[in-house]
């Protein structure tokens, strides 16, 4: 399977490494088009199956899939400097474009996608918002076989898009300022910096692994803490007078 990945930064370069090393690599042939050649060479050097192109078009004329990773601001300009087939799937990751506009945009009516990654996309370990338009069953498995090679992938309607973006793009950031503050907690009471942070970072990381493991809740994991008369009881009940989950509920609305 063919991939053009259209712009080699964060994302598109997270994208065709991920790939690379995942277990589909051997799969796919990328190529990948930035006007920065640097960026490009570096993952044609490194990955056997990845060419590096300059030129769009070129990158895009034979390709499956077109992975468009540009800024939203470029979109428009990308997509109508290049001609897509009806055969070739659109995939695009930039926040905020929806499907009406890319149609707009594009040359072709073509199957679209709109996937919105967050930055763990770089250790393939991302949450992947995905929606489709114009897309069949089959289009939409191989879009989600290759997203979930760099993380979980989930499709919902594009009215859920915004919200899944603040959950999971916007939301990595906001479990990064827990274990920051974590780590100040920590220096107070005099643990090193570091040490802090491996503490809070491993705790944050064992608390996902139980849900997403153990298929369970939070709340009955917090009751498995919770001894009564207990110190965690103590800090929970601090967390909610303060308006810990309240600040967390307005600031994930926030970022809709
Ligand atoms: N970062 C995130 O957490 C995140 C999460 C979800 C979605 N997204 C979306 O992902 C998209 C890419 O974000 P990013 O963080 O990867 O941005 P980025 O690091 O700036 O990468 C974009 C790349 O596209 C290149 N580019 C500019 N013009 C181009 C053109 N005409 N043709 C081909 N490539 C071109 C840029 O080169 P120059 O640097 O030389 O301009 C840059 O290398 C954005 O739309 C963003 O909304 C990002």
């Amino acid at each position: 399977m063919k991939i053009a990945i259209i712009g080699a930064g964060n994302i598109g370069g997270a994208i065709a490494s991920g790939l690379m090393q995942s277990e589909m690599g051997r799969n796919f042939s990328v190529v990948i088009s930035d006007p920065d050649t640097a960026k490009t060479s570096q993952l044609a050097e490194q990955y056997q199956n990845i060419s590096a192109e300059a030129d769009n078009q070129k990158a895009v004329s034979d390709a499956d899939i077109v992975i468009l990773a540009v800024k939203p601001w470029l979109v428009e300009k990308v997509l109508s400097s290049i001609a897509l087939q009806p055969s070739q799937i659109l995939a695009s990751v930039a926040a905020g474009i929806t499907f009406e506009q890319l149609k707009s945009f594009c040359n072709a009516e073509v199957a679209m996608f709109r996937i919105i990654p967050n930055t763990a996309i770089s250790l393939r370990e991302s949450m992947n918002i995905i929606s489709s338009c114009n897309a069949t069953k089959e289009q939409e498995s191989v879009i989600m076989d290759i997203f979930n090679q760099l993380g979980f992938s989930m499709l919902v309607t594009e009215s859920q898009m915004a919200a899944g973006t603040a959950l999971s793009s916007c939301g990595i950031a906001y479990v990064l300022k827990y274990i920051q503050a974590g780590m100040q907690a920590g220096v107070e009471m005099g643990i090193y910096p570091h040490d802090a942070m491996m503490m809070v970072a491993q705790s944050v990381k064992g608390a996902a692994e139980l849900i997403l493991k153990g298929d369970t809740h939070p709340a009955s994991e917090i009751d498995k803490v919770t001894t009564p008369g207990g110190i965690t009881i103590k800090g929970i009940n601090i967390l909610e007078s303060e308006g810990f989950p309240a600040a967390i509920i307005k600031a994930m609305k926030s970022s809709k």
